[in-house]
């Protein structure tokens, strides 16, 4: 038997995903969905949400289409609302976020050059994976315990230089034993000059001591 709302679902699908192609400009979704009311991209947008400037450098695609899909099913906590975006808006979002690897700043990023560790945390997205001053608990499907842990317990165990050391590398978390984790923590070192690589690892030490009621 030929399942024919299923037929028509295939169709929808692949009419959405051809006039994905012809959408104009996914800068302008951007702005049409409402996300500049809480996300930044360069500098304007609000702050309810992290900044998207560099989302591009920490988030793979395919996550990207997760998310957007649901945040809710992601992290049901989140605060993000749910989107109902149509698959060909989806897609173009994804590809229009993927694509953001800081240059919306152009040649002035939000903090003074040499950095202040606390803003390039918030900035460059550190709380988008480690969440608002190191607090951890974004979900990571397949790494050990299944969520980002907390940094903020952590930074007793660290010197300075093997902070730095991680941020340029990167980490690839432990499993439990079955396939990769969802999240990887990107490396940083094209990033980030010394001095900035400095003040987060400066900011990251602190972490152990305060409780700020940070933002994004
Ligand atoms: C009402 C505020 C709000 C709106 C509107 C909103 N978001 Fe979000 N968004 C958030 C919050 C809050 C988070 C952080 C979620 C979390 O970690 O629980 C988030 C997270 C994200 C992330 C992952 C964060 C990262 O930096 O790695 C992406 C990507 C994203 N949103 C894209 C969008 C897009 C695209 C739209 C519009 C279609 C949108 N958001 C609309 C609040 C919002
Ligand atoms: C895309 C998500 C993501 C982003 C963005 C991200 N990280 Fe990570 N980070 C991770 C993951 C995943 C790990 C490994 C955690 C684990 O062991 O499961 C990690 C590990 C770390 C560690 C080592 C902690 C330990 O286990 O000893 C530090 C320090 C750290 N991140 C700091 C940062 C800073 C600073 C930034 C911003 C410049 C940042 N991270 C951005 C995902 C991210």
């Amino acid at each position: 038997m030929i399942e024919w709302p299923m037929l028509f679902g295939a169709l929808a699908l692949i009419l959405a995903a051809s006039s994905a192609a012809a959408s104009p400009n996914p800068a302008l979704l951007f702005d049409a969905h409402g996300c500049r009311a809480c996300h930044k991209i360069g500098a304007p947008g609000g702050n309810a949400g992290p900044d998207l400037t560099l989302v591009g450098h920490r988030r793979p695609r395919a996550w990207l289409e997760k998310w957007l899909a649901s945040p809710r099913a992601y992290k049901h906590d989140t605060e993000m609302p749910e989107q109902g975006l149509n698959a060909s808006d989806r897609v173009a979002l994804a590809e229009f976020l993927s694509a953001q690897k800081g240059q919306a700043w152009g040649k002035s990023r939000p903090w003074e050059a040499g950095g202040d560790g606390r803003t390039i945390y918030i900035r460059a997205g550190c709380v988008a994976c480690h969440g608002p001053a190191g607090r951890g608990g974004h979900p990571n499907p397949g790494a050990h315990g299944d969520v980002i842990p907390a940094l903020a317990p952590l930074m007793g165990t660290y010197k300075k230089d093997e902070l730095i050391w991680k941020l340029r590398r990167g980490v690839v978390p432990e499993t439990h034993g079955g396939p990769p984790a969802d999240v990887d923590m990107p490396r940083w070192d094209g990033v980030f000059d010394e001095a900035e690589l400095g003040a987060l690892a400066d900011y990251l030490l602190t972490l152990a001591k305060t409780d700020p009621k940070d933002d994004f």
